[in-house]
């Protein structure tokens, strides 16, 4: 079990940022996901002139990290200037995807909070609710 270290994701969440793609709101956002086995992954938001069809920074590091083949996770950080918290989507997917973790926000000045998942998507919708016997 590799232990999380919240200081280098921040660092690799910070990094990505700077490849965020976003003209439309000039608000980058990097975040960076670390696999059970401490593997880390990361994404920044890329906007589309399309609007509706940006992707976060969150759902992007978590694509990657899936499309390796990790299906396990330890935690997340995210950075954005202000320290913005995971939005709604991106609430759902990280529950759906890697469960109760915890998240790490940082802003420009290096401040820390950390929530968990369970925290931030209270009373969730999952997959539980689409088995069968839930499912009549
Ligand atoms: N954004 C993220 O990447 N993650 C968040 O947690 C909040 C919002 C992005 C989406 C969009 O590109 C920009 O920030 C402004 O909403």
């Amino acid at each position: 079990m590799e232990t999380v270290k919240p200081e280098l994701l921040k660092t690799l969440a910070q990094k990505a940022s700077t490849f965020s793609h976003s003209p439309f709101s000039k608000y980058p956002v990097g975040a960076a996901l670390q696999t059970e086995d401490g593997a880390i992954y990361t994404g920044c938001n890329i906007e589309s002139s399309s609007y509706g069809l940006t992707v976060c920074a969150e759902r992007n590091a978590i694509a990657s990290a899936v499309v390796n083949g990790h299906k396990k996770f330890r935690a997340m950080a995210v950075y954005s200037l202000n320290g913005a918290t995971p939005c709604g989507a991106c609430r759902q997917v990280i529950w759906d995807i890697c469960g109760n973790i915890p998240i790490y926000v940082f802003d420009q000045n290096g401040h820390k909070k950390m929530y968990w998942t369970k925290d931030l998507l209270p009373n969730p919708f999952d997959d539980t609710k689409l088995e069968k016997k839930n499912n009549p």
